[in-house]
Protein backbone atom coordinates (compact mmCIF):
# COMPACT_ATOMS: atom_id res chain seq x y z
CA UNK A 1 0.00 0.00 0.00
CA UNK A 2 2.83 2.52 1.07
CA UNK A 3 4.52 2.10 -2.53
CA UNK A 4 2.06 3.88 -4.66
CA UNK A 5 1.39 6.36 -2.35
CA UNK A 6 4.99 7.09 -2.31
CA UNK A 7 4.87 7.08 -5.85
CA UNK A 8 2.21 9.35 -6.25
CA UNK A 9 4.04 11.59 -3.51
CA UNK A 10 6.71 11.60 -5.94
CA UNK A 11 5.50 13.98 -8.22
CA UNK A 12 3.79 16.34 -5.81
CA UNK A 13 5.29 19.82 -5.40
CA UNK A 14 4.01 20.67 -2.38
CA UNK A 15 5.41 17.35 -0.43
CA UNK A 16 8.20 18.23 -2.30
CA UNK A 17 8.82 21.45 -0.73
CA UNK A 18 8.39 19.83 2.39
CA UNK A 19 10.82 17.24 2.16
CA UNK A 20 13.41 19.11 0.63
CA UNK A 21 13.28 21.80 3.25
CA UNK A 22 13.74 19.13 6.30
CA UNK A 23 17.42 19.33 7.50
CA UNK A 24 17.79 16.07 8.60
CA UNK A 25 16.78 14.49 5.03
CA UNK A 26 20.00 15.66 3.52
CA UNK A 27 21.91 12.66 5.43
CA UNK A 28 19.38 10.01 4.14
CA UNK A 29 19.49 11.40 1.33
CA UNK A 30 23.28 10.86 1.00
CA UNK A 31 22.82 7.07 1.01
CA UNK A 32 21.37 7.16 -2.20
CA UNK A 33 22.96 10.09 -3.68
CA UNK A 34 26.68 10.25 -4.60
CA UNK A 35 26.04 14.18 -4.32
CA UNK A 36 24.97 17.99 -4.70
CA UNK A 37 27.42 18.38 -6.81
CA UNK A 38 29.78 17.58 -9.62
CA UNK A 39 33.36 17.19 -8.06
CA UNK A 40 31.42 15.23 -5.72
CA UNK A 41 29.99 12.60 -7.89
CA UNK A 42 33.19 12.42 -10.47
CA UNK A 43 35.63 11.50 -7.11
CA UNK A 44 32.25 8.90 -5.76
CA UNK A 45 32.75 7.33 -9.61
CA UNK A 46 36.80 7.30 -9.69
CA UNK A 47 36.70 5.32 -6.55
CA UNK A 48 34.24 2.87 -7.58
CA UNK A 49 35.78 2.50 -11.02
CA UNK A 50 39.47 1.88 -8.61
CA UNK A 51 37.78 -0.84 -6.90
CA UNK A 52 36.82 -2.39 -10.61
CA UNK A 53 33.30 -2.18 -10.99
CA UNK A 54 32.25 0.42 -13.88
CA UNK A 55 29.44 3.31 -13.49
CA UNK A 56 26.76 5.12 -14.73
CA UNK A 57 26.44 8.84 -13.77
CA UNK A 58 22.99 11.11 -13.46
CA UNK A 59 22.53 14.02 -13.32
CA UNK A 60 19.73 14.82 -11.29
CA UNK A 61 16.52 16.10 -13.16
CA UNK A 62 12.98 15.26 -14.97
CA UNK A 63 10.28 17.30 -15.73
CA UNK A 64 11.49 20.18 -16.90
CA UNK A 65 9.04 23.15 -17.29
CA UNK A 66 10.88 25.29 -19.83
CA UNK A 67 13.64 25.39 -22.47
CA UNK A 68 16.16 27.55 -20.71
CA UNK A 69 15.44 24.12 -17.81
CA UNK A 70 16.33 21.78 -20.60
CA UNK A 71 19.56 23.33 -22.30
CA UNK A 72 20.65 23.64 -18.58
CA UNK A 73 20.44 19.86 -18.15
CA UNK A 74 22.12 19.41 -21.42
CA UNK A 75 24.77 21.71 -20.22
CA UNK A 76 25.53 20.07 -17.20
CA UNK A 77 26.05 16.61 -18.86
CA UNK A 78 28.19 18.61 -21.23
CA UNK A 79 30.29 19.55 -18.33
CA UNK A 80 30.16 15.98 -16.85
CA UNK A 81 31.56 14.56 -20.04
CA UNK A 82 34.43 17.07 -20.06
CA UNK A 83 35.63 16.25 -16.46
CA UNK A 84 34.61 12.50 -17.39
CA UNK A 85 37.38 12.93 -20.45
CA UNK A 86 39.95 14.45 -18.60
CA UNK A 87 39.73 11.62 -15.77
CA UNK A 88 40.37 9.36 -19.18
CA UNK A 89 37.90 6.72 -17.32
CA UNK A 90 36.69 6.37 -21.20
CA UNK A 91 33.10 3.12 -21.34
CA UNK A 92 34.08 2.18 -17.56
CA UNK A 93 31.91 5.62 -17.39
CA UNK A 94 29.14 5.93 -19.17
CA UNK A 95 26.02 8.41 -18.65
CA UNK A 96 22.52 8.10 -18.04
CA UNK A 97 20.05 10.72 -18.89
CA UNK A 98 16.50 11.22 -18.66
CA UNK A 99 14.94 13.02 -21.37
CA UNK A 100 12.00 15.13 -19.69
CA UNK A 101 15.12 16.62 -18.29
CA UNK A 102 15.71 17.58 -21.91
CA UNK A 103 12.55 18.90 -22.17
CA UNK A 104 10.16 15.92 -23.87
CA UNK A 105 7.38 17.01 -22.16
CA UNK A 106 7.55 20.75 -23.15
CA UNK A 107 5.19 22.00 -26.59
CA UNK A 108 7.15 20.04 -29.35
CA UNK A 109 9.10 18.01 -26.83
CA UNK A 110 10.26 15.07 -29.11
CA UNK A 111 12.36 17.76 -31.25
CA UNK A 112 13.43 19.55 -28.35
CA UNK A 113 14.94 16.45 -26.34
CA UNK A 114 16.36 15.11 -29.28
CA UNK A 115 18.44 18.24 -29.87
CA UNK A 116 19.56 18.42 -26.44
CA UNK A 117 20.31 14.58 -26.01
CA UNK A 118 22.16 14.49 -29.40
CA UNK A 119 24.62 17.03 -28.23
CA UNK A 120 25.19 15.07 -24.85
CA UNK A 121 25.79 11.55 -27.12
CA UNK A 122 27.93 13.96 -29.30
CA UNK A 123 29.80 14.44 -26.68
CA UNK A 124 30.01 11.09 -25.33
CA UNK A 125 31.40 9.34 -28.21
CA UNK A 126 34.16 12.44 -28.38
CA UNK A 127 35.10 11.30 -24.88
CA UNK A 128 35.40 7.86 -25.82
CA UNK A 129 32.05 6.58 -24.09
CA UNK A 130 28.17 6.40 -24.25
CA UNK A 131 25.10 7.26 -22.98
CA UNK A 132 22.04 5.35 -22.09
CA UNK A 133 18.43 7.02 -22.40
CA UNK A 134 16.10 5.80 -18.78
CA UNK A 135 12.68 5.12 -19.22
CA UNK A 136 10.34 7.21 -17.25
CA UNK A 137 6.44 6.35 -17.19
CA UNK A 138 4.59 4.74 -20.33
CA UNK A 139 3.44 7.69 -21.93
CA UNK A 140 6.78 8.58 -22.97
CA UNK A 141 7.97 5.18 -23.99
CA UNK A 142 6.97 5.70 -27.79
CA UNK A 143 8.82 9.19 -27.69
CA UNK A 144 11.89 7.77 -25.80
CA UNK A 145 12.24 4.67 -28.25
CA UNK A 146 11.69 6.93 -31.43
CA UNK A 147 14.94 9.35 -29.83
CA UNK A 148 16.83 5.90 -29.41
CA UNK A 149 16.30 4.63 -32.87
CA UNK A 150 17.26 7.89 -34.55
CA UNK A 151 20.08 8.17 -31.75
CA UNK A 152 21.30 4.82 -32.54
CA UNK A 153 21.32 5.17 -36.58
CA UNK A 154 24.26 7.57 -36.21
CA UNK A 155 25.88 6.28 -32.62
CA UNK A 156 25.09 2.97 -32.22
CA UNK A 157 26.32 2.35 -28.75
CA UNK A 158 22.95 4.77 -27.21
CA UNK A 159 21.43 2.14 -25.10
CA UNK A 160 17.93 1.89 -23.86
CA UNK A 161 15.84 1.14 -20.52
CA UNK A 162 13.23 -1.54 -20.68
CA UNK A 163 10.48 -1.92 -17.77
CA UNK A 164 9.19 -5.46 -17.69
CA UNK A 165 6.13 -4.01 -15.73
CA UNK A 166 4.87 -2.76 -18.97
CA UNK A 167 2.75 -5.32 -21.36
CA UNK A 168 4.69 -3.73 -24.32
CA UNK A 169 7.75 -4.57 -22.87
CA UNK A 170 8.24 -8.35 -24.63
CA UNK A 171 7.47 -7.07 -28.05
CA UNK A 172 10.23 -4.13 -27.71
CA UNK A 173 12.68 -6.41 -26.19
CA UNK A 174 12.36 -8.78 -29.62
CA UNK A 175 12.76 -5.04 -31.17
CA UNK A 176 16.08 -4.64 -29.48
CA UNK A 177 17.45 -7.70 -29.33
CA UNK A 178 19.57 -6.92 -32.35
CA UNK A 179 24.17 -6.54 -33.23
CA UNK A 180 25.28 -3.75 -31.67
CA UNK A 181 21.96 -2.80 -29.03
CA UNK A 182 22.65 -2.13 -25.40
CA UNK A 183 19.47 -2.46 -23.50
CA UNK A 184 19.61 -2.02 -19.82
CA UNK A 185 16.61 -4.44 -18.52
CA UNK A 186 14.66 -2.99 -14.76
CA UNK A 187 11.31 -3.84 -13.46
CA UNK A 188 10.16 -0.61 -13.41
CA UNK A 189 9.71 2.15 -11.01
CA UNK A 190 7.03 4.46 -11.79
CA UNK A 191 3.17 4.39 -10.68
CA UNK A 192 1.41 2.54 -13.81
CA UNK A 193 -2.33 1.99 -14.46
CA UNK A 194 -3.67 -1.52 -15.10
CA UNK A 195 -3.94 -1.26 -18.63
CA UNK A 196 -0.67 -0.38 -19.01
CA UNK A 197 1.28 -2.60 -16.67
CA UNK A 198 1.50 -5.94 -14.95
CA UNK A 199 0.24 -4.77 -10.80
CA UNK A 200 1.67 -8.00 -9.33
CA UNK A 201 5.15 -8.23 -8.48
CA UNK A 202 5.35 -12.12 -9.09
CA UNK A 203 4.09 -11.00 -12.11
CA UNK A 204 7.00 -8.59 -13.17
CA UNK A 205 9.51 -10.85 -11.80
CA UNK A 206 7.78 -13.60 -14.02
CA UNK A 207 7.89 -10.94 -17.07
CA UNK A 208 11.67 -10.07 -16.22
CA UNK A 209 12.61 -13.78 -16.72
CA UNK A 210 10.93 -13.81 -19.91
CA UNK A 211 12.16 -10.21 -21.31
CA UNK A 212 15.99 -11.43 -19.96
CA UNK A 213 15.68 -14.60 -22.08
CA UNK A 214 14.93 -12.75 -24.91
CA UNK A 215 17.97 -10.09 -24.66
CA UNK A 216 20.59 -12.82 -23.47
CA UNK A 217 19.42 -15.19 -26.89
CA UNK A 218 19.90 -12.10 -29.41
CA UNK A 219 22.31 -10.41 -30.30
CA UNK A 220 22.58 -7.36 -28.32
CA UNK A 221 24.25 -6.17 -25.02
CA UNK A 222 21.92 -6.92 -22.44
CA UNK A 223 22.48 -4.68 -18.87
CA UNK A 224 20.93 -6.83 -16.31
CA UNK A 225 19.71 -4.49 -13.80
CA UNK A 226 18.17 -5.25 -11.04
CA UNK A 227 19.23 -5.70 -7.07
CA UNK A 228 16.98 -8.68 -7.01
CA UNK A 229 19.19 -12.49 -5.86
CA UNK A 230 16.59 -14.79 -7.61
CA UNK A 231 16.89 -12.63 -10.61
CA UNK A 232 20.76 -12.33 -11.06
CA UNK A 233 21.07 -16.19 -10.22
CA UNK A 234 18.48 -16.62 -13.18
CA UNK A 235 20.66 -14.44 -15.69
CA UNK A 236 24.01 -16.25 -14.29
CA UNK A 237 22.50 -19.67 -15.23
CA UNK A 238 20.75 -18.35 -18.60
CA UNK A 239 23.76 -16.65 -19.71
CA UNK A 240 25.86 -19.72 -20.51
CA UNK A 241 23.42 -21.60 -21.79
CA UNK A 242 22.35 -18.94 -24.41
CA UNK A 243 26.18 -19.23 -25.45
CA UNK A 244 27.13 -15.82 -23.57
CA UNK A 245 30.46 -15.38 -21.80
CA UNK A 246 30.64 -12.62 -18.69
CA UNK A 247 32.11 -10.06 -21.33
CA UNK A 248 29.03 -10.57 -23.58
CA UNK A 249 26.86 -8.64 -20.65
CA UNK A 250 26.65 -7.01 -17.51
CA UNK A 251 25.09 -6.28 -14.42
CA UNK A 252 24.58 -3.30 -12.92
CA UNK A 253 22.71 -1.53 -9.53
CA UNK A 254 21.90 1.67 -8.25
CA UNK A 255 24.40 3.59 -5.92
CA UNK A 256 23.64 2.87 -2.10
CA UNK A 257 22.05 -0.60 -2.79
CA UNK A 258 23.51 -3.95 -1.94
CA UNK A 259 27.08 -2.91 -2.08
CA UNK A 260 28.85 -6.14 -0.88
CA UNK A 261 26.56 -7.85 -3.63
CA UNK A 262 28.00 -5.38 -6.33
CA UNK A 263 31.63 -5.83 -4.96
CA UNK A 264 31.20 -9.46 -4.82
CA UNK A 265 29.94 -9.84 -8.71
CA UNK A 266 32.86 -7.97 -9.50
CA UNK A 267 35.12 -9.99 -8.01
CA UNK A 268 33.74 -13.17 -9.47
CA UNK A 269 34.73 -11.84 -12.76
CA UNK A 270 31.30 -10.35 -13.67
CA UNK A 271 30.87 -6.54 -15.20
CA UNK A 272 28.98 -4.85 -12.72
CA UNK A 273 28.20 -1.05 -13.22
CA UNK A 274 27.05 0.67 -10.47
CA UNK A 275 23.97 3.53 -11.12
CA UNK A 276 25.16 6.86 -9.71
CA UNK A 277 23.17 9.86 -9.14
CA UNK A 278 24.28 13.35 -8.20
CA UNK A 279 22.85 16.73 -7.90
CA UNK A 280 20.45 19.27 -5.84
CA UNK A 281 17.34 17.41 -7.86
CA UNK A 282 16.87 14.51 -5.97
CA UNK A 283 13.11 14.46 -4.49
CA UNK A 284 11.72 12.15 -7.20
CA UNK A 285 14.84 10.21 -7.82
CA UNK A 286 14.66 9.46 -3.98
CA UNK A 287 11.12 9.01 -3.12
CA UNK A 288 11.02 6.34 -6.24
CA UNK A 289 14.26 4.71 -3.70
CA UNK A 290 12.15 4.60 -0.37
CA UNK A 291 8.64 3.19 -2.50
CA UNK A 292 10.38 0.37 -3.30
CA UNK A 293 11.05 -0.33 -0.06
CA UNK A 294 8.98 0.63 2.90
CA UNK A 295 11.94 -0.32 5.31
CA UNK A 296 13.59 2.82 3.45
CA UNK A 297 10.86 5.01 4.59
CA UNK A 298 11.43 3.20 8.40
CA UNK A 299 15.01 4.44 8.40
CA UNK A 300 13.76 7.88 6.97
CA UNK A 301 11.31 8.58 9.99
CA UNK A 302 13.72 7.26 12.32
CA UNK A 303 16.61 9.65 11.06
CA UNK A 304 13.58 12.51 11.56
CA UNK A 305 13.25 11.59 15.27
CA UNK A 306 16.60 10.82 16.57
CA UNK A 307 18.25 14.02 15.38
P1 LIG B 1 13.12 -5.51 -6.06
O1 LIG B 1 12.47 -4.19 -5.90
O2 LIG B 1 12.27 -6.74 -5.97
O3 LIG B 1 14.31 -5.60 -5.03
C1 LIG B 1 15.05 -6.78 -4.81
C2 LIG B 1 15.92 -6.57 -3.56
O4 LIG B 1 16.84 -5.51 -3.81
C3 LIG B 1 15.12 -6.10 -2.34
O5 LIG B 1 14.61 -7.18 -1.62
C4 LIG B 1 16.18 -5.32 -1.58
O6 LIG B 1 17.04 -6.20 -0.91
C5 LIG B 1 16.97 -4.67 -2.67
N1 LIG B 1 16.41 -3.34 -3.01
C6 LIG B 1 15.70 -3.01 -4.11
N2 LIG B 1 15.39 -1.70 -4.11
C7 LIG B 1 15.91 -1.21 -2.96
C8 LIG B 1 15.92 0.09 -2.38
N3 LIG B 1 15.35 1.14 -2.97
N4 LIG B 1 16.55 0.24 -1.20
C9 LIG B 1 17.16 -0.79 -0.58
N5 LIG B 1 17.19 -2.04 -1.09
C10 LIG B 1 16.56 -2.25 -2.25
N6 LIG B 1 13.37 2.16 -13.35
C11 LIG B 1 12.67 2.79 -14.33
O7 LIG B 1 11.44 2.78 -14.33
N7 LIG B 1 13.36 3.44 -15.32
C12 LIG B 1 14.72 3.46 -15.39
O8 LIG B 1 15.30 4.07 -16.30
C13 LIG B 1 15.45 2.77 -14.37
N8 LIG B 1 16.82 2.74 -14.38
C14 LIG B 1 17.48 1.91 -13.50
C15 LIG B 1 18.85 1.72 -13.64
C16 LIG B 1 19.51 0.79 -12.83
C17 LIG B 1 20.98 0.58 -13.00
C18 LIG B 1 18.77 0.05 -11.85
C19 LIG B 1 19.43 -0.98 -10.98
C20 LIG B 1 17.42 0.29 -11.69
C21 LIG B 1 16.76 1.22 -12.49
N9 LIG B 1 15.39 1.44 -12.35
C22 LIG B 1 14.72 2.13 -13.35
C23 LIG B 1 14.68 1.00 -11.13
C24 LIG B 1 13.99 -0.35 -11.31
O9 LIG B 1 12.91 -0.24 -12.19
C25 LIG B 1 13.48 -0.90 -9.97
O10 LIG B 1 12.52 -0.03 -9.46
C26 LIG B 1 14.57 -1.08 -8.92
O11 LIG B 1 15.74 -1.59 -9.49
C27 LIG B 1 14.10 -2.06 -7.84
O12 LIG B 1 13.80 -3.31 -8.41
P2 LIG B 1 14.73 -4.61 -8.28
O13 LIG B 1 14.86 -5.20 -9.64
O14 LIG B 1 16.00 -4.28 -7.62
O15 LIG B 1 13.85 -5.63 -7.46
Amino acid sequence: MLGPVLLAASRSDRIRRVVSAAPVTRSVVERFVAGERLDESVVVAADLVDRGLAVTLDHLGEDVTGKAEAQRSRDAYLALLDRLSAFGLGARAEVSVKLSAFGQALPGGHDIALRNVLDVVEAADAAGTTVTLDMEDHTTVDSTLAIHADLRGRFPGTGAVLQSYLHRTEDDCHALAASGSRVRLVKGAYREPASAALQDKHDVDLAYVRCLRVLLAGDGYPMVATHDPRLIAVAQALAPRLGRTPDDYEFQMLYGIRDAEQARLAARGHRMRVYVPYGTDWYGYFMRRLAERPANLAFFARSLVTR
